[in-house]
């Protein structure tokens, strides 16, 4: 056998194993990623802090719960995370003071109630319970949002948005 057949070997296996491994890290990425814990958070009761450590003029994140605690009307309250409309992630925006989604610019205020954008209804909430003196988020238990037009609180934004609005 020659040199440049040995050479060619070796570089046609090398590439074979480089794309093996490639395609091994992205199923695992994938996997890793897509595949609920449901043990470790979602879909389970998340102990979160104490009620009096829950803020009632703006939101705690839960990443663990995929939620935000606050308080509405004196009573601790989770919000899902993830927006009624096609499911992105919306991110809670401090000068404003309130939810705002950044795919297709659905606004909610701190209490989740729906304000503008083509969401369908408020955000969706998860059951919550004090247990031993902690906030307990039980996220296999969700209640729909309020539908559009529910004023749960009176909050106009506290200054300017985050992002652009798409509504
Ligand atoms: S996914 Fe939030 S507005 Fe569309």
């Amino acid at each position: 056998m020659s040199d440049a057949l040995d050479r060619r070997e070796f570089l046609a296996t090398g590439w074979k194993v480089g794309a093996g491994l490639l395609a091994a890290a992205g199923l695992w990425t994938s996997w890793d990623y897509l595949w609920p814990r449901l043990g470790a958070g979602f879909a389970a009761k998340v102990k979160t802090v104490a009620p009096d450590a829950v803020p009632a003029n703006t939101v705690l994140e839960i990443p663990e719960a995929r939620a935000y605690l606050t308080k509405v009307n004196d009573e601790v309250v989770a919000l899902s995370e993830i927006c009624t409309h096609l499911g992105c992630k919306v991110p809670f925006c401090d000068s404003s003071g309130q939810f705002e989604c950044p795919c297709h610019g659905t606004v909610f205020n701190r209490a989740g109630d729906h304000l503008a954008g083509p969401a369908p209804r408020g955000m969706d909430r998860y059951k919550v319970e004090i247990v031993d003196g902690v906030v307990e988020v039980d996220t296999s238990e969700k209640t729909s949002g309020p539908a559009p037009g529910t004023e749960t609180i009176n909050e106009p934004p506290l200054g300017p948005p985050c992002g652009d609005s798409h509504a």
